[in-house]
């Protein structure tokens, strides 16, 4: 029905297209047309390779129209974002007995891709098949297939392709069960064709199809365009649209007898460790590398600085026997000299307040000091280590503020060093390795209702070996195993899993942990042939054992092997976990769906209570979120998680977008989502947007914008929603928005009508309403936002309800370029607040005690 619905929207927007096509060739197509025309699937270089499958469509094989130009039809997914992922060359499309259409292509390894549609608009899942399992190249030499054909023999379909200048077939009779790759010693002749467009030579695959799949291939492309055109809006273009805009009055009639039960959790936060978000950033050590375990793997090689004396000078060398941990096989020893530590861009520190210092050392007695970028010394002290490694700890006090100190470690003897470490003891709460004061108040001051980690991608990794492990993260910090961070730098794991679960109780949120769905991040391109295939199924009971015990050490007794280290943590007490996350928006295909099922069974089956959230896919339409959601209803999960990033025009344009969700179905966790842009109308689109979200409440039951965190110098993704250096700490107008939802949340959802004095549908999608109730308060809540470029005046109206005189009335208002707007709160009379004028381009909260 959901879909459905949707897509009678679409239909909607075809009919406008139909409008152009009739106005323009199409009616020529229409008047000339045969009841079957040809039809030509190629791709092109353009872009790399990246724009996948296109048509072009004939009634004489003369003259060819194509259908978009570049009109993405099928995109391939596999590989990584880098220049030749994401790539589709020589797309061979062959229809099978049954009338189902199936495109096969090279994709630069030695794999061949293969998706199937009915109707050449909407596609199957991507499969990404093993060409020759065996193949034994010389060292460097990597596999690729190429010229992938198909012919058809004996009620069997020969896939036939050439891989390393060599030429092989497969046989399958239903493109999911292919047999070994045999040699082709007849290989078929050419079995493409070529076409001429405006003077461009294509090569590709001819077919005879009836005009009415064409037909639906051309409005679909236009109401594509269409939809992509409408959701293009700009501050610049509002000022065209709405020029001669009169200010706007708003009749709001709130009616306190309708409402409806919504989740209370709606606002979350989606910490992923990207952009510097742990180390360096919210993990509170000031010490980069401070085990001296970076390395040139978490730069994939391409960066010689990028070593284990990354972030260190001096007089050093590193060493490697008799570590302090099989797990932390580097140290340094420092020769009559000293050795440096610059910290995340130089390490910023406080006058007199107090910083512990910690080393795990050996030899003789050294010096640690914090210096300025001059050379003063800020603070200093002695400690005196043994001819065994001992951990030992002294307390620094600088005398001075400075954003760039390093610290300096010198001897004059020799004295071996490890795991270097300083930390301000004003942490969040005060914990031990903690976590950085200014950064987890600012996300504090959210009211998150839960915290979603450790990512995003960095969950299921780059390649199989880059999975996140989450017992690599527990237990004494010198034995936890550190690796390559997907975003290309290096996580240490300082901030793991115990402090992620901390850290969710400090806040009073839930814990949200995302664990890989058995396979990683599909633009993986690490380890192997790009895409990868999945942890291999006789490892799968391992895997799954992980996840399981992930639980018990969050919620086990005492007496249970995990729960026992949860103990040794200092943490006896369960940690109440409610909340798993399978996988995040992988590409859904065979090889996921079967790990991914094989996980959710064993945590419902051996913790029903734990509420299972799955996952449907990087964007809000399309193959991945069809099938994760098919899987999703097949499974019954309780809760699915949706990702997508859009303009703030698609955010205008789709407030309604939970309003036709089937209520029986999954609820959804919208784990990710941003408008990019930190302007002013990017947080004012994701405003308005968060209104049909609230109304929504009873289907979506979470949402967290996405990404959280970004260091400034070391920022991978925008937009984010707090940016940050070393001593300061830059939230976003964005942010706003979302403290303003995180601190103004309801228990239900009051039904509103609003009339405008200007029925413009343009107009009207721009001013939107939002009412709630708080159970914890009483308080009633209304949310009003303007994104127009006039004023509108509201006069808010309420029955069935008693409400107070007393408001507290906050506005976040701004010119809609502005990247500094702040929300401003004061007290009012609930009767001021009800007529107060919203200024174009603003959102306002008020805030009513009840009777
Ligand atoms: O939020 C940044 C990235 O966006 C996440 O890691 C990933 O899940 C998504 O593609």
């Amino acid at each position: 029905m959901k879909r459905f619905l949707k897509h009678s929207f679409c239909g909607l927007i075809s009919l406008f297209a139909v409008f152009f096509i009739v106005s323009g060739f199409g009616l020529k197509a229409k008047e000339e047309k045969p009841d079957k025309v040809y039809l030509f699937a190629y791709s092109t270089v353009k872009n790399n390779g990246k724009n996948g499958l296109h048509f072009a469509w004939s009634t004489d094989q003369k003259n060819w129209f194509a259908i978009g130009p570049e009109f993405s039809f099928l995109k391939s997914d596999f590989g990584s974002w880098g220049p030749t992922g994401k790539s589709m060359s020589e797309p061979f499309l062959i229809k099978d007995n049954a009338g189902i259409f199936h495109c096969f292509w090279s994709v630069k390894d030695n794999v061949f891709a293969h998706s199937e549609s009915k109707d050449l608009v909407n596609w199957g899942r991507q499969n990404y098949i093993q060409g020759m399992k065996n193949f034994v190249g010389k060292g460097e030499d990597k596999s690729v297939i190429e010229n992938v054909q198909i012919s058809q023999k004996e009620g069997q379909y020969l896939v036939h392709f050439s891989e390393s200048g060599k030429k092989y077939y497969a046989r399958t009779k239903d493109f999911k069960i292919y047999s070994s790759s045999i040699e082709d010693t007849n290989s078929p002749q050419n079995l493409r064709s070529e076409i001429t467009i405006q003077g461009e030579v294509l090569q590709g695959t001819l077919h005879q199809v009836e005009w009415s799949l064409v037909d639906n291939m051309i409005r679909n492309m236009e109401s594509v365009k269409f939809r992509d055109k409408k959701d293009n809006t700009s501050p610049k273009s509002d000022s065209l649209m709405f020029v001669g805009l009169k200010p706007v009055k708003a009749e709001i009639k709130i009616n306190g007898q309708e409402s409806k039960k919504i989740s209370n959790m709606l606002t979350g936060v989606f910490f992923e460790d990207i952009n510097y978000a742990a180390d360096g950033g919210l993990y509170g050590e000031l010490i980069q590398n401070r085990d001296f375990e970076y390395s040139l793997n978490d730069k994939k090689g391409r960066d010689e600085k990028w070593n284990a004396t990354m972030a260190w000078s001096g007089d050093f060398k590193i060493a490697k026997e008799n570590p302090i941990h099989a797990n932390n096989p580097n140290y340094a020893v420092i020769s009559k000299g000293s050795i440096s530590n610059s910290g995340f861009d130089g390490i910023a520190v406080k006058a007199n307040e107090k910083y512990d210092f910690s080393v795990f050392a050996k030899g003789t007695k050294a010096t640690v000091r914090l210096k300025s970028s001059n050379g003063e010394i800020l603070a200093e002290a002695i400690f005196s280590p043994t001819t065994s490694w001992k951990k030992l700890n002294v307390v620094l006090k600088p005398t001075k503020t400075v954003k760039d100190a390093h610290l300096e470690i010198s001897t004059s003897g020799e004295t071996a060093v490890d795991m270097v470490s300083l930390f301000p003891q004003k942490t969040f709460k005060n914990r031990k390795n903690g976590l950085r004061l200014d950064l987890a108040d600012a996300i504090a001051d959210m009211h998150p209702k839960f915290v979603r980690f450790p990512g995003g991608c960095v969950a299921h990794g780059d390649g199989l070996h880059n999975i996140y492990k989450w017992k690599n993260t527990i237990g004494p910090l010198e034995s936890r195993i550190g690796m390559r961070n997907i975003w290309g730098y290096h996580q240490s794991m300082g901030l793991g899993y115990f402090e992620y679960f901390q850290f969710c109780e400090d806040l009073g949120a839930e814990a949200v942990p995302v664990l890989a769905a058995g396979v990683p991040c599909q633009n993986s391109s690490d380890g192997g042939s790009g895409q990868q295939f999945g942890i291999p199924m006789e490892d799968m009971d391992e895997y799954v054992q992980d996840v399981l015990d992930l639980i018990e050490y969050a919620n086990g007794s005492v007496n249970t092997t995990w729960g026992k280290k949860r103990a040794e943590a200092g943490h006896p007490k369960p940690f109440n976990l409610k909340y798993v996350g399978i996988g995040n928006e992988d590409l859904i295909s065979d090889v996921f769906e079967e790990r991914y099922r094989m996980i959710v069974k064993a945590v419902q089956q051996k913790y029903p209570e734990i509420i299972v959230i799955g996952t449907v896919g990087p964007f809000f339409e399309g193959t991945d979120y069809n099938e994760g959601w098919r899987i999703a209803d097949d499974l019954k999960l309780p809760i699915v998680d949706e990702h997508y990033y859009q303009s703030p025009g698609w955010f205008i344009n789709n407030q309604n977008f939970y309003d036709s969700y089937d209520r029986s179905k999954s609820k959804v966790y919208l784990g990710e989502y941003a408008s990019r842009g930190n302007k002013f109308y990017n947080a004012l689109s994701e405003a308005l947007y968060l209104t049909g979200v609230e109304r929504n409440g009873d289907v979506v039951t979470m949402a967290s914008y996405a990404p959280l965190l970004a260091r400034e110098k070391h920022t991978q993704w925008n937009p984010d929603l707090i940016y940050f250096n070393g001593d300061e700490i830059k939230p976003t107008v964005n942010y706003f928005v979302q403290k303003l939802y995180g601190q103004n949340p309801g228990d239900y959802y009051i039904e509103s009508a609003v009339k405008l004095s200007d029925s413009n549908d343009e107009v009207s999608k721009r001013i939107a309403v939002s009412v709630v109730k708080d159970n914890a308060s009483g308080d009633l809540i209304v949310k009003l936002v303007n994104a127009l470029p006039v004023a509108v005046t509201p006069s808010v109206a309420i029955s069935n309800f008693s409400t107070t005189e007393n408001a507290t009335y906050t506005i976040l208002a701004g010119n809609p370029e502005n990247t500094t707007a702040r929300p401003v709160t004061q007290k009012i009379s609930t009767k001021e607040a009800f007529s107060k004028e919203l200024p174009p381009y603003s959102f306002a909260v008020i805030r009513i005690k009840t009777k």
